[in-house]
């Protein structure tokens, strides 16, 4: 297994900084994948970033990682994570670690935002805490790499 991350970013993360800074902060995605970048590299990590507004290109790049033999997948899919079972289904095949991120908390919003197709394929979700999310799912790769957890859904 290599120390790759791949850090997935789903529709209109791009737009992060003027995309309702109220709900989701001001900071810019690229400023997010340089913060869990520099996190990651001090930790012996390489990050390999993917951003669509295709749920195709998201299905892809999952199967990168696998193809890759990625250590984890750190994924906020934007509002595809409430009905893509595409994206849940190549989850499921990744063998790596899964961690599903939010910056907001869908849980405290609207109804639609309550489910997830991804949630029980993952081995956690974080949610909530703005910046930090991404931090905080950076120290879960971490702590599951160095426990060797199980991936969830992979037979
Ligand atoms: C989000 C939450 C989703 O409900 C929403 O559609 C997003 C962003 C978040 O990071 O809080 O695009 O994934």
């Amino acid at each position: 297994m290599s120390n790759v991350i791949f850090l997935l970013s789903g529709p209109n993360l791009d737009e992060l900084g003027v995309r309702e800074p109220a709900v989701y902060g001001d900071t810019t995605l690229s400023q997010h994948v340089a913060r869990f970048s520099a996190r990651s590299s001090a930790a012996g990590c390489t990050v390999v970033h993917r951003q669509s507004n295709f749920e195709g290109d998201l299905v892809e790049a999952i199967h990168e990682a696998r193809q890759d033999e990625a250590l984890a997948i750190v994924i906020n899919a934007g509002a595809l994570t409430h009905y893509s079972w595409s994206l849940r289904d190549a989850l499921v095949n990744f063998p790596g670690i899964k961690i599903e991120v939010h910056l907001s908390n869908p849980l405290a919003r609207e109804d639609f935002r309550h489910v997830s197709t991804l949630a029980s394929v993952v081995n956690g979700s974080i949610a909530g805490f703005r910046a930090l999310s991404y931090d905080l799912a950076f120290e879960a790769v971490l702590a599951l790499r160095d426990t060797s957890a199980p991936s969830p859904g992979v037979a």
